[in-house]
């Protein structure tokens, strides 16, 4: 879900909404604005986009007019996406008004008991409970607002981030965070604030900001500096008001339909700006200085366990290939989401290594604190800057990707390849398993990827071809082997999020055990083939999809033969490492995917039911 709220001089209202569309890739379900006009609370929800919402309130002017609002886009955890369920929720009297994003786990046993002190609940959501038990506490013991926040809080289980307004201190915002991210945006001399999920909302009016972190809360009044004090022991924190780094055009579509389509195009500059200052060619050297100063961990560790979610995970996957195969060290890849209920054997001779594009997934945070309560040294690889994983986790590296905006991850996945063949590469130059020939070489083949990338996306007019081909197909198989086994992973989740077409990846080999009874003409298989490692064992599996009828399309190197009479289509890319090869095969599967959404007329960017950033467990 994404919180975006405003109290100042300004008209509340566009700053509210216009935040709400950039926060959109966290939950699109429904959506809802309060706007404070000095006297009411002029509520506005709808179920569907902002721009339902929008359309609903160019149509009612006057509840527009004010200037503190608030606005929530959701993504639904309690109770089905519709109107009441919408937030931002008022209490039962009214006076108070509250967004959240999200889970309050023991929401059951208060809504009982509120239920028993005689109050009505219009909505399934945890969020009206949480409004009222404030209300409640307010009540009893006759305290101010930001008190009986805190103390509503300290009866909460679960994840939050909540802003509340109550319109009998109209000067006034309380906001508090645990497990989810709030930002504060602070106006010249405390003359307006922004309260967001992240700072993209109020980009334009400051580049001074607050990080809430966990436990804490602020009591925001006009005209004077945030006070940040800790939920659960009322200690004063220091706020620390950073600088912001991220601009305008980075959030901004530039020129492209949809940003997943930008996002694409700028795998190139993304995987340069990673490995930018790290991967120093002329020296010889991976300058990591994260890896660097726990190297004795890495390198006595019993075993890396990567863990991650979605994507993340298809990237873990590709980790373990590297690690194992470039630094010869024992690597498990879990889903963050098992990992952290199995009771895992984990000790201090473990090194986990946490992938997440936005640093804020509620199971791999979780994951985190269970590897650290066990001793393991937790190492991140994350995109968002600042984010829970990475302050979570004790040492880590960025991605260096900037903004993805696009609900299906595209150049974060191969960002986050980009760190794991870096610290891959690192940790085989330390421990020998690479010869200084082999690692020169990995480096060289390495910084060409980028303008390989360029070249390759020269292929689209084709790969448009072919999605139109098939992009009625009800169901296709994604295969590949080694390295390129977590692609036909990521291929097939691309296709499935964006087009709604099911779709499984598989190893290719693996196909003669069970998938291959799926294949008949009507079959689209997507294989990746490229001339190394296991190429004449991929072609006898595209012979036997061949004598099943299935069609074929291919993935293979520049000048491949073989496959090209095989196949149906073949997508040539150029020439690389074996262990490079996931950053280029994986090109031509975001274009289809990409393509096939268009065609169909899915929404790309945000697809149905998911969010970017899924902040419950
Ligand atoms: C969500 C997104 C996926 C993403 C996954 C993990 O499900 O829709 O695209 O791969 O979360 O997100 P993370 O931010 O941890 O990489």
């Amino acid at each position: 879900c994404g919180i975006s709220a405003y109290i100042g001089y300004r008209e509340a209202y566009p700053i509210v909404i216009n935040g709400l569309k950039r926060l959109e890739y966290r939950g699109y379900d429904s959506a809802g604005v309060m706007i404070y006009d000095g006297k009411k609370m002029q509520l506005s929800k709808t179920k569907g986009k902002v721009s339902d919402l929008e359309a609903i309130i160019n149509s009612n002017p006057e509840k527009k007019v004010g200037k503190i609002g608030m606005g929530h886009t959701r993504w639904a955890t309690h109770g089905i996406p519709n109107d009441v369920n919408s937030h931002p929720h008022p209490s039962q009297s009214g006076n108070l008004v509250l967004v959240h994003n999200g889970i309050i786990e023991n929401y059951d046993t208060i809504k009982k008991e509120l239920i028993r002190r005689g109050y009505t609940f219009k909505s399934d959501t945890d969020t009206e409970v949480l409004v009222n038990l404030i209300e409640e506490v307010k009540k009893n013991e006759d305290c101010k607002l930001g008190k009986a926040v805190q103390l509503a809080l300290t009866n909460v289980v679960g994840a939050y981030a909540i802003a509340v307004f109550d319109k009998d201190k109209p000067n006034e915002l309380i906001v508090a965070r645990l497990g989810s991210p709030i930002a504060i945006g602070v106006g010249e001399e405390n003359n307006e604030f922004f309260v967001a999920s992240d700072a993209s909302p109020f980009l334009e009016y400051t580049k001074n900001a607050i990080y809430l972190e966990d436990e804490e809360m602020a009591i925001i009044r006009l005209g004077r500096p945030a006070k940040v004090h800790k939920i659960f022991d009322d200690s004063l924190v220091d706020p620390m008001i950073q600088e912001l780094q991220l601009s305008l055009e980075q959030i901004e579509k530039g020129g492209y339909d949809h940003f997943m389509l930008k996002e694409i195009h700028e795998q190139p500059k993304a995987i340069t700006d990673t490995f930018r200052g790290r991967m120093l060619a002329d020296e010889n050297i991976i300058k990591m200085s994260s890896v660097q100063d726990n190297l004795d961990k890495f390198l006595n560790a019993n075993r890396i366990i990567i863990v991650g979610c979605g994507t993340s995970w298809h990237a873990g996957l590709v980790g373990e290939y590297l690690f194992e195969d470039l630094a010869r060290i024992p690597v498990e890849v879990e889903y963050a989401s098992e990992f952290r209920y199995r009771n895992p054997i984990i000790t201090d001779k473990d090194v986990v290594i946490a992938i997440s594009q936005s640093g804020e997934t509620a199971d791999t945070l979780a994951a985190i604190k269970l590897a650290k309560s066990k001793g393991a040294f937790v190492y991140g690889v994350c995109n968002v800057v600042g984010s829970s994983i990475a302050r979570e986790t004790h040492a880590g590296a960025y991605t260096h990707a900037g903004p993805e905006i696009g609900v299906a991850s595209t150049k974060a996945f191969t960002t986050q390849i980009t760190v794991l063949t870096l610290i891959a590469l690192k940790l085989g130059q330390a421990n020998k398993s690479l010869s200084d020939e082999r690692f020169k070489n990995y480096i060289q083949k390495m910084q060409l990827i980028p303008s390989q990338i360029q070249k390759l996306l020269n292929i689209d007019s084709k790969v448009k071809e072919i999605a139109a081909i098939y992009k009625d197909a009800k169901n296709c198989l994604y295969l590949g082997r080694g390295f390129n086994f977590p692609v036909a992973l990521e291929g097939a989740l691309k296709l499935k999020e964006i087009s709604y077409i099911h779709a499984e990846g598989y190893p290719a080999a693996e196909m003669k055990h069970g998938p291959i009874a799926l294949i008949d003409e009507n079959m689209p298989i997507f294989v990746i083939a490229t001339n190394k490692g296991h190429y004449d064992k991929v072609v006898s599996n595209i012979q036997e999809i061949k004598s099943r009828a299935g069609k074929i399309i291919a993935v293979v190197t520049e000048g491949d033969v073989t496959v090209k009479e095989i196949a149906d289509h073949v997508i040539e890319i150029p020439e690389t490492e074996e262990a490079l090869t996931p950053l280029l095969t994986t090109i031509p599967f975001q274009l289809l995917s990409y393509h096939i959404a268009v065609m169909l007329g899915k929404n790309v960017d945000q697809p149905r039911n998911l969010a970017k950033s899924v902040t419950v467990e």
